[in-house]
């Protein structure tokens, strides 16, 4: 699914953000990215979605060849790749319906076939009572729970999160993390950024964590490691 070799990150300013990192990721796995504010985490995140390209290295992601791909590609690459942010990024002016329709739209899916789209993300978030509101008049975990069906509503192999739970409280983190749970339970791979030792050390799945840029440790059924 994932393959990054030798990948360096060096932004303009001279901050390098990732240092010869080597990662592989299989289909169905469930993988936490760590490390402290400043480690290379969001940039490990923004390479494998094409926002940034690496300085060197090679890197594919669902078979594609991120480095060398053309510009016309990159929405192709996205298609098959659900993405949810900390600040959950919905747009305010539309519903929560809305919200997650114009996620298809964007692949130009039948009316009759998005409306049933919908509907089955909601339910699998626990929202369908909520399809009219809009963002304002929902709870943080809420919008959360919308960004998390919008970002599979269009079925990607990988759901991408960067620090998911970052702005909720811990019971709310939870339900997200029963969401991501339930979801990489049907196949989805799952690749989230964190720092929130008390869910990597609950969870048990694979940890990478980063320090400096650099790949420190990767295990399988890992713990958090440390005290930020
Ligand atoms: N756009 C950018 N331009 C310059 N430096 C950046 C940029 N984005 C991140 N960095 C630097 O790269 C390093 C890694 O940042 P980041 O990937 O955001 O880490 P994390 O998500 O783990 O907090 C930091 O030193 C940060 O200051
Ligand atoms: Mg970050």
């Amino acid at each position: 699914m994932i393959h990054m070799k030798d990948v360096s990150k060096i932004y303009e300013n001279g901050a390098v953000a990732l240092d010869h990192v080597n990662i592989d990721i299989d289909k169905g796995e469930f993988v936490f990215i760590v490390g402290a504010s400043g480690a290379g985490k969001s940039t490990f995140i923004k390479l494998l979605l094409r926002e940034a390209l690496p300085t060197e290295g090679s890197l594919t992601v669902n078979g594609r060849n991120v480095v060398a791909m053309e510009r016309q590609e990159v929405p192709y690459l996205r298609r098959g790749l659900g993405v949810i942010f900390q600040d959950y990024r919905l747009l305010p002016e539309k519903t929560v319906f809305e919200n997650i329709a114009f996620a298809m739209q964007v692949i130009e899916a039948p009316r009759r076939m998005m409306q049933r789209s919908v509907n089955s993300v909601l339910d699998i978030v626990g929202l369908r009572e909520k399809y009219k509101c809009f963002p304002s008049q929902l709870s943080g975990g809420e919008q959360q729970r919308v960004a998390i069906a919008r970002a599979i509503v269009n079925r990607p192999a990988i759901v991408i999160a960067d620090e998911p739970t970052g702005n909720l409280d811990p019971e709310t983190s939870w339900d997200i993390m029963d969401i991501f749970t339930r979801i990489n339970s049907a196949g989805t791979t799952i690749v989230m950024a964190t720092h929130d030792k008390t869910i990597v050390d609950t969870m048990q799945k694979r940890v990478i964590a980063i320090e400096d840029g650099r790949i420190v440790r990767d295990e399988q059924r890992g713990g958090y490691g440390y005290e930020d």
